[in-house]
């Protein structure tokens, strides 16, 4: 989600991305003695001694090809898009753009047609949700690995009230004028949706009558598993066992794993729940830590006890979690997986340890919060998907600690061990999970500049961490891994474990090492923005958010928050990683006005390239009736959609080749 404003409890407006915001980003004395380098042996150093080839040695490397190629030293082959803002999208020359699924297209067969000026909670129920974000295709049938033929597996983040409703009016406090109904179609609008998708004659298009297709909303029954299942801090008036809950919210990226099933990853629940023990309750310093204040952004603790602190004190514990799915069965029960922590989950990725271990990356995206990794306690087996079922209730949560000297390492949140102990708090693994943050900041976590998506490129073994920014760290809080003040901007960090580069990367491995891919921002412009030098004009960008690696290995950035009154809007950008092209990224879509880019997903095959297109026409003063965009219809009478939409070539040739 972009950034949103809602008020503070002392009445001034703060950012919701903020709120929960760790109280005490600490420097180390490294990092005060770093501040003291000249600038350019900090960016030399970026990475330390030991990194075979830093940014600043590819920068200067990489300055003569760039001279000599049409695109410069870049492999990637479109002819780039230019900066722009408009009602509608755009993709280079020889490109298409077909839109997929909109907000209400129907997904299970008896959903009726999409009636924008009268939606009801039964339709919505049976519809494509809101501000779709992660996407998965998963190949059809299950064990294929084609690109023609899938499922389309999509989060349903958030809700844009004052776009939905007639009469509703502008703003985001509109979600505080709505009724009952109203309330509920925005839950019903959360969750995720799963449709088969075919392409057939170069054109994608829905399965309508499937039965895999399937709706998961705020109100789908769900299991909780793990070490923190049955917890006291778990247990409802609705469920006395701690074990059971209705739905999930806020899914805004997520994964997948390699027996086939999608993870949800639930970032800002926050926002849902309100109540006056928010500030006096016996819970209030987690609450705080999570961002929970006594006036919810949402309406619906007006209608359901369970979004209502005073009523329901433990709903919100029960949201913050990975959610587990398996989509080839539409009648399995989603699963909260305790044991990966409870924070503002952006997403969960994975990669398979050489071992066969499995080893989640996340970031929780809050200014100043960290990087964490989940390494299962068990290989996956590949000839008997059941017996990985609950694969993700067994294993250890990892939090980073970025050193200036170019290492990383990875801290265990383990009860008993460290600070993490009954004294502190911490009297079982239960509570270190429900704490997560907590226990994080006791072991000594880098606060980072919002950490977003954690992607690992295939190609080359390294982990990408897309921080996306952080305009409130100072001066005296810049460190290497997070070098800029005021980073309004954002920046690209790339995680190397021992091996990568190799067959054998381990990424189950407690130490490793760090370099920064880029700093963006304009160049000449943005103090520190640093790509390769070749970049152009048009090929600098602001505030990655999600990421995704084509079979080449290049990165493929998708961005929210782009300086849309410097005439930018946000987009996907490419760039190789390694080669002479490395860190030049290039503008390949633009969104139309007022949306954020969501989901990047390849075919397996490179030849379709997925996005999520949420929130279009979200602008200051934006209305259900007079919308900033129409986008995708452009029909009259018919408000923005957030939608799916796949990019092809024309040629039927792989993207970006
Ligand atoms: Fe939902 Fe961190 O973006
Ligand atoms: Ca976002
Ligand atoms: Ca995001």
């Amino acid at each position: 989600m972009p950034d949103t404003m809602q008020p503070a409890d002392n009445g001034k407006p703060i950012e919701i991305e903020d709120i929960g915001s760790n109280p005490n980003p600490e420097d180390t004395i490294g990092e005060v003695m770093n501040r003291r380098l000249s600038r350019r042996a900090a960016i030399r150093g970026l990475g330390g001694a030991a990194a075979a080839a830093t940014l600043a040695d590819q920068l200067l490397a990489a300055a003569e090809p760039a001279l000599a190629q049409v695109n410069g030293p870049s492999t990637l082959t479109f002819a780039e898009l230019r900066h722009q803002m408009g009602q509608r999208d755009a993709v280079p020359e020889g490109y298409e753009i077909q839109t997929v699924i909109r907000w209400g297209d129907p997904v299970v067969p008896e959903a009726p047609a999409f009636n924008a000026a009268a939606q009801t909670p039964e339709a919505q129920a049976a519809q494509f949700g809101y501000n779709n974000d992660f996407i998965d295709f998963r190949p059809l049938p299950f064990g294929a690995n084609g690109s023609d033929h899938g499922l389309l597996c999509v989060n349903h983040e958030y809700t844009d009230t004052q776009l939905m409703f007639p009469g509703i009016g502008s703003g985001r406090d509109a979600r505080l004028r709505t009724t009952a109904a109203q309330a509920r179609i925005e839950l019903l609008a959360h969750g995720h949706s799963v449709v088969e998708i075919r392409k057939q004659d170069g054109k994608w298009g829905v399965v309508g009558n499937s039965r895999y297709n399937r709706r998961i909303t705020g109100e789908t029954p769900m299991r909780i598993s793990g070490p923190a299942a049955g917890h006291d801090l778990l247990k409802t008036s609705a469920d006395p066992t701690g074990t059971r809950v209705l739905g999930t919210l806020n899914n805004c990226a997520g994964g997948n794993t390699p027996w086939g099933t999608v993870i949800m990853a639930e970032e800002n629940f926050n926002q849902y729940f309100g109540g006056a023990a928010a500030r006096s309750g016996a819970q209030s310093d987690s609450y705080r830590r999570y961002g929970i204040l006594p006036d919810a952004t949402y309406a619906w603790g007006r209608f359901e006890d369970r979004f209502n602190l005073d009523r329901e004190p433990n709903e919100p514990n029960r949201f913050g979690w990975i959610v587990e799915f398996d989509p080839y069965d539409p009648t399995s029960v989603p699963v909260k997986r305790t044991a990966l922590g409870r924070f503002k989950h952006e997403g969960a990725t994975h990669a398979v340890n050489p071992d066969g271990r499995v080893v989640f990356y996340a970031g929780d995206d809050e200014r100043f919060d960290y990087v964490y990794k989940f390494v299962t306690a068990r290989p996956w087996n590949p000839t008997d998907r059941a017996a990985n079922r609950d694969l993700l209730d067994e294993g250890t949560l990892y939090v980073a600690r970025f050193h200036d000297d170019g290492r990383v390492e990875w801290l265990p949140l383990v009860q008993g061990e460290g600070p993490l102990t009954a004294a502190n708090g911490f009297p079982s693994q239960a509570e270190v999970l429900i704490n997560t943050r907590r226990a994080a900041d006791l072991l000594g976590a880098t606060p980072m500049d919002r950490p977003e998506d954690v992607e690992t490129n295939p190609v080359n073994g390294r982990v990408y961490v897309m921080l996306t920014n952080n305009g409130n760290r100072t001066a005296q809080q810049a460190n290497r891994v997070n070098p800029r003040a005021a980073n309004n901007h954002g920046h690209v960090v790339e995680v190397i474990p021992p091996g990568a580069g190799t067959s054998a990367v381990d990424h189950a491995a407690t130490t490793g090492r760090w370099e920064i891919f880029l700093l963006a921002g304009k160049p000449g412009v943005d103090a520190g923005a640093r790509y390769h030098r070749a970049t152009s004009d048009n090929g600098w960008l602001s505030c990655p958010d999600n990421c995704a690696f084509d079979a080449k290995g290049r990165i493929w950035i998708a961005t929210d928050g782009a300086p849309g009154a410097a005439g930018v809007a946000d987009g996907v950008y490419a760039a190789d990683t390694s080669g002479y092209g490395r860190a030049l990224t290039r503008l390949f879509y633009q969104a139309p006005t007022g949306a954020e880019v969501c989901g990047p997903c390849f075919t397996p095959d490179s030849r379709t390239l997925f996005l999520a297109i949420q929130h279009p026409g979200d602008d200051p003063g934006s209305t259900f009736e007079r919308p900033s965009t129409r986008w995708p219809d452009f029909a009259e009478g018919m408000p923005p959609r957030p939608a799916v939409i796949a990019i092809i070539r024309k040629d039927g040739g792989e993207i970006g080749s």
